[in-house]
């Protein structure tokens, strides 16, 4: 039988309804909306598209946000001070920089730049401690956060199950991973040496695939019945089509599986928003605390 699809469009509704919910209660009783801060460098089309979807989505959900334009040759120590004012700025809960940066800024020096408490990304090496500690106190990766949240409301059932990740990268595989073995799964890795991947997939009751690759998962990979998640969104030349890592013929093997697109990729925009909400909370608590 060919799997049921997951519907991320669906949750991603639900969770963005959930924000907005409560940043109409904030505001309700006169205080500001959160703000999230977008900082783009360079002119790449598709990080200019996924900039302005994150503006509309703000909008959309009654979160102010600001959109920093820098040029591609912009020295990293100007992006340095952007961020450091952001850091100050008390009107300004989340900040986001959009990889990939150019190949003159060290990226991973910058978002150790972000303040932890503003990293709605959850990139910062504080938030990916945290991630990986099993903590509920810290910013956790959107996408990975998603894919977990996305199984939790399909009623996927996680604990003990065999989740198989196949990508190690620290922003999907190794926090997928972490948000795995919290949810209690036993929680497999799998990397370009991974020795004989397809027998290690097959034992997969979850399978997530986070690999770079257009419809890398093959039928022989998966096991009868297994939930996919697809992470991939793989583009190819002159086309605006994207293709998912997982062969669609996977569909007649899962029992469940997300589409591409309308699966992960909505999700992914809903927990960031989820996550400035978050960190605007968290501001406000530590506010009291010092008060
Ligand atoms: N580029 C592609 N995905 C992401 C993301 O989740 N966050 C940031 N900052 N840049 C990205």
């Amino acid at each position: 039988m060919p799997a049921k699809i997951i519907d991320g469009k669906f949750y991603s509704s639900q969770i963005l309804d959930e924000v907005r919910g409560e940043v109409a209660e904030i505001v309700k009783t006169g205080e500001r909306p959160p703000c999230l801060a977008v900082v783009l460098v360079g002119e790449d089309p598709a990080s200019a598209i996924y900039v302005n979807s994150k503006k509309k989505m703000c909008a959309d959900v009654g979160i102010t946000s600001r959109a920093h334009i820098l040029p591609a040759q912009v020295w990293e120590e100007t992006l340095l001070l952007l961020i450091d004012k952001l850091n100050e700025d008390g009107e300004v809960d989340g900040i986001l920089v959009q990889s990939p940066l150019p190949g003159h800024i060290d990226e991973d020096g910058v978002f150790k730049a972000i303040a932890p408490g503003k990293d709605v990304d959850g990139f910062h090496p504080y938030n990916s401690g945290l991630t990986a500690m099993g903590s509920d106190g810290g910013l956790a990766p959107c996408t990975p956060a998603g894919c977990v949240e996305l199984l939790r409301r399909e009623g996927i059932p996680m604990a003990g199950a065999n989740c198989v990740v196949i990508g190690r990268s620290n922003i999907v595989g190794r926090p997928a991973a972490s948000l795995m073995i919290k949810e209690s799964a036993t929680v497999t890795v799998c990397h370009s040496k991974t020795k004989d991947l397809a027998a290690v997939t097959r034992g997969a009751d979850i399978l997530i695939a986070a690999i770079g690759k257009k419809n890398f998962v093959t039928p022989d990979m998966v096991k009868d019945g297994a939930v996919i998640v697809d992470v991939g969104i793989n583009r190819t030349e002159g086309s605006k089509k994207i293709y998912g890592d997982v062969d669609p013929a996977c569909m007649e093997k899962a029992s469940r599986m997300t589409p591409v697109p309308g699966g992960v990729g909505p999700m992914t925009i809903a927990m960031l928003m989820k996550n400035c909400l978050s960190a605007y909370k968290m501001a406000r608590e530590k506010e009291k605390e010092d008060e």
